[in-house]
């Protein structure tokens, strides 16, 4: 590597909070036109580095410079101007907002009687929506979006910022592979730019196909650097671990006794089209220590068919639920975690933490207000079951008192699993359980969802990640458009005969022409 081309580069830096050195000396040298990956375990400072390089922490030891000159940066704004972009892990958008307003807060174009140009906002947005081969409407309300189109709402922002530094935290943890695909795309015409972009992601894969240049952290501290041709998988997961992981995917066959969680004809209606069906018609049933996968491309109605057995779309859905052979009336999550049911859900700060919270209020408290048997627990069982799960997941935290919004992404899944753990279901649905979570701690959560399945649960595991849903499932459901378009005993599965009952029949159409043409 040439010198000339590092355009940002960190000197012996050094980040502290109270009990904790997220960055410890840290040297780090970002390259033009290259991608930068930034690989670690839950909590090694990886995100709060980024952070000191967007101008979000100001505060901190040692040095920063940019093209060759030291620069301290007063805001994000501020390391904007100067050309440094970032996406967050956590997203960042206004959901109150429009997509397009989003894309341009702070930076809306005036018209000649100094008033917001919404016109030509929205003409710009467009422009860079095609260009990441997104069909949102501008106009669109992003808390209306799924996290997916969420995230690339924020790679939008981040392209119409004109960067020379691009930060991406974890941008593929929520997109389906086609925006992933389209993500890669754009990264590749970025760099011909001259762009730097630096890439951080537990998806190892990924980090080979897409990076130039590798950076692994632990604890705080850079513990390898330089060309990927340095690395392989294996190397990289000892640096991060300390060591190699044996079984990656830890599934001991549990006992699958009797069918005894059953639903019927569910249905969501869509909220903005009641002749649209999101979820439409879909059965099946679970049994005791059973893990059934549910695969989908995005917007299959994945999520939303658990939401709609769950309560959460009372007004609009529709179907049968039954649990041990009763049927149940749910008309809202508290009725469904009363019956038996956990729902770890996909977005964490939508709907599974409370941020502001500490971590071993999370765990216990949140949800189990509600649940009778649970309100005498005392102080001294609560803190041994706090425990037990900060162990058993491995929660990288100073202490249960630490605020959740504190701990770093990875960690707070874990802090949201073991809130609904500590519910003691029979039916747990996990919505994407591992996003976001690291190859040491991903093994981990394999190893409790098949220890969970062995003590007689039933687990439900949605999961945009083939790989995973195969090794882990006993039998697994796939949905396009909202209906069930497949069902396969694990052992009947792979890759190509889920994906082939994922894809939409509209989609099949496109692909036949496609063939006709090039053919
Ligand atoms: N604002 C904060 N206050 C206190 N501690 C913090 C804060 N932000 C981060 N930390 C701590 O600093 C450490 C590094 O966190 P960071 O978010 O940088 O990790 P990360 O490598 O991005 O992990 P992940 O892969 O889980 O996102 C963690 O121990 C975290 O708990
Ligand atoms: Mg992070």
């Amino acid at each position: 590597m040439i010198e000339e081309d590092v355009i940002l580069e960190t000197r012996n830096i050094t980040k502290k909070f109270p009990g904790v050195i997220a960055v410890n000396g840290v040297n780090f040298k970002v390259y033009k036109g290259k991608v930068n990956a930034l690989v670690g375990e839950n909590g090694a400072g990886k995100s709060t580095l980024m952070k000191i390089l967007a101008g979000v922490y100001t505060d901190f030891e040692g040095n920063l410079m940019l093209n060759g000159k030291e620069v301290r940066f007063k805001n994000t704004r501020d390391a904007q101007e100067k050309g440094i972009a970032m996406i967050y892990q956590e997203l960042n958008l206004l959901p109150n907002l429009s997509v397009m307003e989003n894309i341009f807060i702070g930076r809306e174009f005036l018209d000649k009687f100094q008033m917001v140009d919404y016109k030509k906002m929205y003409e710009e947005s467009v422009k860079i929506l095609q260009k990441l081969d997104l069909d949102i409407n501008p106009k669109r309300i992003v808390s209306e979006l799924s996290v997916g189109q969420q995230q690339m709402v924020e790679v939008a922002k981040a392209l119409s910022l004109n960067a020379r530094v691009i930060i991406m935290d974890e941008p593929t943890s929520a997109i389906s592979e086609h925006e992933i695909e389209t993500l890669f795309k754009v990264i590749n015409s970025l760099k011909k730019q001259g762009v730097a972009i630096v890439y951080i992601s537990h998806k190892l894969d990924e980090v080979f196909e897409i990076s130039d240049m590798i950076t692994v952290m632990r604890d705080g501290k850079v513990v390898g650097s330089g060309p990927k041709e340095d690395f392989d998988y294996n190397k990289i997961v000892r640096m991060m671990v300390g060591r190699n992981i044996k079984d990656f995917f830890v599934k001991s066959q549990a006992e699958i006794s009797e069918e005894f969680f059953k639903v019927e004809n569910i249905c969501l209606k869509s909220k903005d089209d009641p002749n649209k069906y999101i979820v439409n018609n879909v059965s099946f049933t679970l049994r005791k220590g059973e893990i059934l996968g549910i695969f989908g491309l995005m917007g299959a109605g994945r999520s939303e068919l658990l939401e709609a057995i769950f309560g959460v779309h009372p007004k609009l859905s529709s179907g049968r639920v039954f649990l041990e052979g009763k049927e149940l009336e749910i008309n809202s999550p508290e009725d469904a975690i009363k019956a038996g049911i956990g729902f770890v859900p996909e977005d964490r700060k939508q709907a599974g933490l409370i941020l502001s919270m500490a971590v071993s209020q999370n765990i216990t408290l949140t949800n189990l207000k509600n649940v009778e048997k649970l309100i005498f627990i005392s102080e001294k069982k609560e803190n041994d079951l706090v425990e037990y799960y900060i162990n058993r997941l491995n929660i990288k935290t100073p202490s249960p008192q630490q605020i959740v919004e504190n701990l770093s992404g990875g960690n707070q899944q874990k802090v949201v699993i073991a809130k609904w753990l500590a519910v003691k279901p029979k039916v747990l649905f996990m919505d994407e359980p591992t996003r976001g979570i690291d190859v040491n701690a991903k093994s981990e959560i394999y190893k409790l969802i098949s220890e969970l399945a062995k003590n007689g649960l039933g687990i439900i595991m949605v999961s945009s990640e083939l790989p995973e849903i195969l090794a882990m499932s006993d039998r697994i459901i796939v949905l396009s458009e909202g209906r069930k378009t497949g069902e396969f005993k694990v052992s009947e599965a792979n890759e190509e005969i889920l994906l082939k009952a994922a894809i939409p029949r509209s989609m099949k159409i496109r692909e036949t022409n496609n063939t006709i043409k090039t053919s």
